[in-house]
């Protein structure tokens, strides 16, 4: 089956669901038995039946983000952050160690500083650009390479093949967050990853209106992190759940408009006085661009840039005034978004000044001209605020 063709029908089953389309939500805590027999039977995972363990609505998403990733299987987090939560607490203990990129997200940072510190396990943040040299780092205890590419909010891009392979000759598992480019453009298991994660938050819901995680592993790694999920009792709710299957069928073609709305937008930005870099790892300028072009198959709506040194007082007015562009944390729903970001707060292996304030942009499926002209506009009243 083609990509397409997966997104459209793996996981899906309307005849056991009289005919609907969608798997329905299944509400469930208690599930009942047929005869003692059926209850006693020996039972694998699916069969075990109890809520907290999954209903078909669950199956199917699991089903059809393993499908689009090439994954052994799936297990579903209520968040993205539960999803690294679970993934790095699959495969580490006390006395471990930890290589985790500088570039990963805030709080997966925090999660090493904080939880893992608490519970014995060592953290070290490595530079993402050090490649096969990460093989300087890995300690006899070194039980997890921790990856995200590109970080997402200055968007240098690590070479996961080459991490990937000194990691695995030293014993160690590589995970990896593989938001940005959602498990359309980038597929983990092909390049070294053994457990990939996902903020389904983002792109797989893809409409803002849900939370919702999921880890995807190869044959080696999913009884651990679905042992911890068992243990820990992790669930997500069957709408957030039905949401993320919602969605997934048409991430493919989102993404597409995603990637060719932020490439216009990006180019416009590039020739703008006022900017001076954009950090985009699909532009062929970007230092990332040939590790992105030999690896991704496309590059999401995510994008970073570095304005000319310019006033807080003017940065403040260019983003107060703008009216397509919503001020907001999150990224991945059909709409675009707008954040000032200070990446240097969030790494400590390499230094972040890049000479002017970093924003992040989020490009959506508006018409480009019309967020070109409320960019425009942001400009005019940078300059008028210098
Ligand atoms: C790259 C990345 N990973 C993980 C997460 C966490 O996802 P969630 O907000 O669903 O917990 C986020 C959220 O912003 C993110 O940007």
């Amino acid at each position: 089956m083609k990509e397409d063709t997966k997104i459209t029908h793996a996981g899906r089953h309307p005849r056991d669901h009289f005919g609907t389309v969608n798997t329905p939500v299944y509400r469930a805590s208690t599930i009942l038995f047929e005869s003692v027999e059926e209850y006693k039977k020996p039972k694998g995972p699916r069969d075990k039946r109890y809520g907290r363990r999954g209903t078909p609505t669950h199956f199917s998403f699991e089903d059809v983000v393993s499908a689009l990733e090439g994954a052994h299987g799936a297990t579903i987090t209520p968040s993205g952050l539960n999803a690294v939560a679970i993934a790095v607490l699959a495969f580490v203990g006390h006395g471990d160690h930890v290589l985790m990129i500088d570039t990963a997200y805030g709080p997966a940072r925090r999660l090493a500083n904080t939880y893992l510190k608490k519970i014995g396990v060592e953290t070290t943040f490595f530079d993402p650009m050090i490649g096969a040299e990460i093989g300087g780092l890995i300690r006899p205890n070194t039980r997890v390479v921790y990856v995200e590419a590109p970080g997402t909010q200055t968007f240098e891009m690590p070479d996961i093949p080459a991490i990937a392979a000194v990691a695995h000759a030293r014993g160690a598992t590589v995970l990896m967050d593989n938001t940005w480019a959602s498990p359309l453009f980038f597929k983990p298991f092909s390049h070294g990853v053994d457990v990939s994660i996902h903020a389904a938050t983002k792109y797989i819901v893809g409409h803002s209106d849900a939370m919702l995680g999921v880890v995807t592993c190869n044959k080696a790694t999913f009884d651990a992190v679905r042992d911890v999920s068992d243990t820990l009792g992790v669930y997500a709710g069957p709408d957030e759940v039905y949401l993320g299957n919602r969605g997934i069928r048409t991430i493919a073609v989102r993404m597409r408009q995603h990637e060719v709305n932020a490439l216009k937008v990006a180019r416009w930005l590039q020739d703008r006085p006022e900017v001076k870099r954009v950090l985009y790892p699909a532009l062929p300028q970007d230092p990332g661009h040939a590790i992105w072009k030999r690896d991704f198959l496309g590059a999401s709506g995510l994008f970073g840039l570095v304005l000319n040194p310019a006033s807080d007082a003017g940065v403040t007015a260019m983003l107060d005034g703008l009216e397509l562009f919503g001020m907001g944390a999150s990224w991945g729903g059909f709409e675009s978004l707008i954040t000032w970001t200070h990446p240097e707060e969030n790494r400590t292996a390499t230094k972040w000044s890049p000479g002017g304030p970093t924003l992040r942009l989020h490009i959506g499926l508006e018409d480009t001209d019309d967020l070109i002209a409320d960019l425009e506009a942001g400009f005019e009243r940078l300059g008028a605020n210098r």
